[in-house]
């Protein structure tokens, strides 16, 4: 389903990826390991279109996505992916709900319909309690759930995950 062929990325003059090709077939889950700054994080980017890669191809249902252009990506990415980032990246303004609720409304649905799609990924998650709290009044591992909780809530396809249980408690991580 997800196809990477072949993809180079260098920041400056560090090579982050020197030619990475993988196929993770649709229900399949595959977890990356390697040592720090070995270029995880690089590879997740480039395969979510977050990052474009400087040769190679990321390839999605034999579509070609690394160079559609700008606004088609975003819809992509809007409509088919959810990301767990490495450092939450919530945004601080608003609530946790409303972080969470945000892909929903993006995708045009309704406040109330979004709102009450959080309130139910939080629910799993056991972190209902932290609905009205705002990311900076949250522990590391709360942030991690509501994190996951808002990768989760549009029911994406592929769903990445950039380590998103280093702050969680054992039992959480699983
Ligand atoms: N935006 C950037 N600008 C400059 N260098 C970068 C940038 N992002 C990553 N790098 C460099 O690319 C290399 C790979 O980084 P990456 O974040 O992909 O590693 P990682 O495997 O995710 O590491 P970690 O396990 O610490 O999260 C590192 O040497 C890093 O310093
Ligand atoms: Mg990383």
């Amino acid at each position: 389903m997800l196809e990477a062929r072949g993809l180079v990325k260098s920041f400056g003059r560090t090579r982050a990826l020197t030619g990475v090709s993988l196929e993770i077939a649709e229900g399949e889950i595959v977890a990356i390991t390697g040592p720090s700054g070995s270029g995880k994080s690089t590879l997740l980017y480039c395969l979510a279109g977050i990052i474009r890669p400087e040769s190679g191809e990321v390839v999605l249902d034999g579509r070609r996505i690394d160079t559609l252009a700008e606004a088609e990506l975003t819809k992509l990415r809007r409509e088919s992916f959810g990301v767990v980032f490495q450092f939450g990246e919530l945004v601080p303004e608003l609530t946790a709900a409303e972080n969470v609720a945000l892909p929903m409304r993006f995708n045009r649905h309704g406040r109330q319909e979004s709102m009450n799609g959080a309130a139910d990924r939080l629910a799993r998650l056991g972190v209902s309690d932290c609905a009205d709290q705002r990311p900076g009044e949250l522990s590391g591992g709360q942030l991690q759930r509501v994190a996951v909780a808002r990768a989760l809530v549009t029911g994406p396809r592929v769903v990445f995950a950039d380590e998103p249980t280093g702050a969680l408690d054992t039992l959480g991580g699983e």
